[in-house]
């Protein structure tokens, strides 16, 4: 049994044996939050872990005989304004006529077996219904005729629950919200550390720390995407806890839009963080008998630091996340066009990199950025999806055969949400574009928004990208998403119901993914915003990959692959060698290094294959066995970062086996330490102490207590002395080792 029901004292626990959340009704009828962590044995009564204590100096309390019941200073599960708890709230609705304070009081529970959909949104799910349980909340308030929903699923076998609440309009007045939040949790202490990750274009997902402190601490995105500057997951870390121990709790909005996460410490140390739709210019108008329902937090306890934390969320989408026929099927290795041609190319350009690529073993071709209208540049032509036939006169059909023709599947790029002022589209439907008529239009990479609140443009979309599915046989498609919406005003909406734009906006672009997808199962997607400016788990259940930053530098991408792999797994991030100069740093990397970063990843490459030499096509043709050899273990393997490239001069990172049978360990050194020390070893985690390890390559085995406590050997480095003598030196050196398993000790 995942989820305990005292009837008569009216408390609610789920637990799996990970985990405990704990709640219960409170005298007023509203939700008190009891606990939430490490798995506790289960009792009768956990009542008193609420404290109840009268409060001294100013505060307020509901009863006149019962000073200490006040809402200030008691844990809620989804706290109201307006009656003595001043913090801010987790939502707020009204009716439009009349003045009312919130007062929604409990009325039954219901236990579901498994986990319902989310009616439009994307969310987690269940195939099998042992696999979780589902509890949800319903609580009325009587004045404004509503019903308030409070959803929680607890996994089985996961440290997960999730959480999303609705609101239901039962009478035959209009409702306003003007905030409703997925989730609020208070938390007895505030004594930690919030982990987030923050960053722009091509350095998205940098990770940052700070202890909380009183008052409020958030992140959040307003620019109509999750965003390349705050991502949807926030952290609290115990200050001791490391990537290897320690409590940490982490949440991630299932969400691309705008998002609010923040924390906000009272006088007390208390610490009440929030996950939701971010409330600024939100407003949701509910009709009599309809419902809003917000988006899902994902909220995951670890007691084995961030890296246990990682894991369950890296589990959890590939179990109840990424569509199913993704889950196990094998990434194709890809070669993208973008950074080797950028607008500049023809067919005869494509077929022989198509040719050239299907002989280093590569799997399929994207074409990029250019293939429409008359896009030379990004000045024009977004909106106007029919192929330019001055760069390939025989058409996308004839195109797409010949690529296959090479043995390699055909990709291709759409940018579906845009419009360009220049485009065949604009002239003839300006009314698409979001803006507020009669005033100015802000431009972002040229381009203007289409209004995806309105059924008839997603409509329009669905009907050309889905005849260029068919027309193409298409296996895979970038969708990319190049700019942050201004002036966020939809002509189909009201005035009045301009708040509602963002969100339905959002849900347009849903749809739009929901319908494609369903329609076109074996159509890989692979999600992109400027790089990774959408990179966020809503987008992950549509995409199950995504283009994790137009950075391509393989030293950047330690840090932003690092910092992504927080919530997200591996095979969610692409990742692709690029020329050098780098196109983003003008960094030189070894070929070597550029695929050792690669590799964790969903693995491609961005280059011109007409242009490398022998040599590098033979490397080439090496990473490509090697990355097919590997690709499963990187896939279903658990990952475990080991050095921070935030705080060192060396990164690392692993892939472990679900059996511990095999790994996959990444170093990497940014820059060359003259007469290093003479030791130089990187202790490894996560494998079975008792198992011999061989390492690729060499002779040596290791026993895995050995791997863990004294750490791998790392070849001998350049001293500038030991002439002919060493194996490695220089800037951007790196190595991937690849471990087998051999035997167990035989005690
Ligand atoms: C931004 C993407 O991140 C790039 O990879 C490329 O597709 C360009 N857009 C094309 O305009």
């Amino acid at each position: 049994m995942l989820i305990h029901i005292n009837q008569e004292r009216r408390q609610f626990h789920l637990t799996n044996g990970q985990v405990s959340y704990i709640f219960h009704v409170m005298k007023n009828g509203h939700l008190g939050h009891l606990y939430y962590g490490k798995a506790l044995r289960h009792r009768e009564d956990f009542s008193h872990l609420q404290t109840y204590d009268v409060p001294t100096g100013a505060t307020t309390h509901i009863y006149a005989d019962d000073p200490a019941f006040g809402l200030e200073t008691l844990r809620q599960e989804y706290p109201a304004y307006g009656n003595s708890d001043f913090r801010e709230p987790a939502f707020s609705v009204n009716k439009l006529t009349e003045n009312h304070i919130p007062d929604f009081s409990y009325q039954s529970y219901q236990l579901l077996e498994g986990k319902p959909r989310l009616e439009g949104l994307p969310a987690t799910y269940t195939e099998d219904n042992a696999e979780a349980s589902t509890l949800q909340i319903i609580l009325k308030d009587e004045f404004l005729h509503a019903e308030l929903s409070l959803t929680y699923t607890i996994f089985r076998d996961k440290p997960v629950i999730t959480r999303s609440a609705s609101l239901k309009n039962i009478g035959t007045e209009e409702l306003m919200i003007d905030r409703f939040m997925g989730a609020s949790l208070d938390l007895p202490d505030k004594d930690f550390m919030m982990v987030h990750l923050a960053g722009t274009w091509s350095r998205e997902r940098h990770v940052k720390e700070r202890m909380l402190e009183m008052g409020i601490q958030s992140i959040s995105s307003l620019r109509g995407a999750s965003s390349h500057h705050h991502n949807p997951f926030l952290a609290l870390k115990r200050p001791e806890a490391t990537e290897h121990t320690g409590e940490v709790y982490g949440f991630n909005f299932i969400y691309s839009s705008n998002f609010l996460m923040q924390v906000e410490v009272d006088h007390y140390d208390t610490a009440r963080l929030m996950v939701g739709i971010h409330p600024f210019r939100f407003k949701w108008n509910v009709k009599p008998q309809s419902s809003f329902q917000s988006p899902e937090v994902v909220m995951v306890f670890s007691d084995q630091g961030l890296n246990g934390m990682s894991q369950a969320f890296h589990r959890l989408y590939r179990d109840h996340l990424i569509q199913t026929q993704w889950k196990k099927a094998v990434r194709p290795i890809l070669i993208n066009n973008w950074e080797a041609t950028y607008f500049d190319f023809n067919e005869e350009k494509m077929v022989n990199i198509a040719k050239s690529a299907s002989e280093l073993g590569i799997e399929l071709l994207v074409l990029d950025d250019g293939w429409f209208g008359k896009r030379n540049d990004d000045t024009s032509s977004l909106g106007d999806w029919h192929v330019d036939l001055n760069k390939l006169p025989n058409g996308l059909e004839s195109l797409a055969n010949k690529i296959m023709e090479t043995g390699m599947k055909f990709g291709l790029w759409f940018e579906p949400e845009m419009i360009s002022p220049n485009s065949e589209l604009f002239r003839e439907h300006p009314e698409w574009a979001v803006g507020v008529p009669g005033q100015h239009y802000t431009l972002g990479r040229n381009q203007l928004v289409l209004d995806f609140s309105r059924q008839d443009i997603v409509d329009y979309l669905y009907d050309k990208m889905s005849a260029i599915i068919k027309e193409t046989n298409l296996a895979y498609i970038k969708w990319d998403m190049n700019r942050n919406m201004t002036e966020a005003f939809s002509q189909k909406l009201e005035v009045q119901q301009q708040g509602e734009f963002f969100h339905r906006y959002i849900l347009g672009v849903y749809q739009l993914y929901e319908r494609l997808t369903s329609e076109f199962p074996r159509v890989l997607f692979e999600s992109c915003a400027g790089g990774g400016g959408r990179f966020d788990p809503g987008m992950m259940y549509y995409a199950p990959q995504a283009w994790t930053s137009d950075d391509t530098d393989a030293i950047e991408r330690l840090k932003i692959q690092y910092g992504t792999s927080f919530a997200y797994p591996l095979y969610s991030m692409g990742s692709h060698v690029s020329a050098i100069p780098n196109h983003q740093t003008l960094r030189k990397a070894p070929l070597e290094t550029r695929a050792n970063t690669a590799y964790f990843g969903t693995f491609g490459y961005e280059l011109d294959p007409l242009k490398l030499t022998e040599e590098e096509r033979k490397e080439i043709k090496d990473q490509v066995a090697f990355y097919k050899e590997h690709r499963n273990l990187i896939r279903d393997g658990q990952f475990y970062r080991l050095l921070s490239p935030f705080a060192n001069n060396e990164t690392a990172w692993m892939v472990v086996s679900e059996d511990r049978s095999e790994a996959l360990v990444g170093w990497y050194k940014v820059l060359a330490t003259p007469n290093p020390k003479k030791h130089q070893t990187l202790r490894l985690s996560g494998l079975d102490e008792s198992k011999a390890y061989q390492v690729a390559g060499t002779e040596q085995t290791y026993y895995g207590d050995e791997l863990m406590i004294v750490g791998l050997m790392l070849p001998t480095e350049f001293n500038g002395v030991n002439g002919g003598n060493f194996e490695r030196g220089g800037d951007f050196q790196s190595q991937v080792f690849y471990l087998k398993g051999t035997e167990n000790i035989v005690n």
